[in-house]
């Protein structure tokens, strides 16, 4: 069961069917699908989504999966700690934030909980995420919450995003070295 999570500022809750519309007004913000598809995505598009990260990405017996967040009443955006089915010791760190909760440390605050979130699950040794290089304030949330930049790679995209040239880079936290991914509030 994934347990609801708390924050100084935030109350995240498992994503459910109840939650959906809030992911489809979210991904409708083109700015904020600007690094992920370059513009607003549709409600099919997220509906597709989510029907990936609430299945093949989540393991509701372990704990790992996915959070809306809340500040009091208003929605926040969306944090993960999911799981690959590839590698059960590694757990994706993941978020995305409606426009109006930008620049005030919310991203942050919600990352350091999911890690924590994570490592408390049994058998997790290393949490992952991973950007565009060119994504700075997603990059800098990572390396706030604790994590290294451990790769930077190339894709080949039949319709590049403005920065694809500069590549994807990749993060990890390991388990033996947690450092400042403790929730500090
Ligand atoms: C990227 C994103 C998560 C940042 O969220 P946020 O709540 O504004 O981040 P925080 O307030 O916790 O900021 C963390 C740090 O990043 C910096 N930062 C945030 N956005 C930034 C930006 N656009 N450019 C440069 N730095 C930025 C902050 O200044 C802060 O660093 P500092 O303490 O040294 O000043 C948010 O803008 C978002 O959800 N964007 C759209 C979706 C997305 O790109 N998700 C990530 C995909 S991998």
């Amino acid at each position: 069961m994934r347990p609801a999570l708390h924050t100084a500022r935030l109350r995240l809750v498992p994503v459910a069917d109840e939650h959906l519309p809030l992911l489809v007004g979210l991904n409708a913000d083109p700015e904020v699908m600007r690094f992920l598809i370059g513009r607003a995505a549709t409600p099919e598009e997220t509906y597709v989504e989510w029907e990936r990260r609430r299945g093949p990405q989540s393991d509701e017996e372990r704990g790992l999966g996915y959070w809306v967040g809340f500040e009091g009443e208003d929605f926040a955006g969306w944090w993960s700690a999911s799981s690959f089915a590839a590698d059960p010791a590694r757990a994706g760190l993941g978020y995305r934030l409606a426009r109006s909760c930008w620049g005030r440390g919310l991203a942050t605050q919600g990352a350091r909980v999911m890690l924590a979130h994570a490592f408390s699950v049994p058998g997790i040794d290393r949490v992952v995420a991973s950007t565009m290089a060119v994504n700075t304030g997603s990059r800098r949330v990572l390396e706030k919450a604790g994590m290294t930049h451990v790769a930077t790679w190339h894709e080949d995209w039949d319709d590049p995003l403005p920065g694809t040239e500069q590549g994807e880079v990749g993060y990890e936290l390991t388990r033996s070295r947690p450092g400042p991914s403790r929730p500090s509030g």
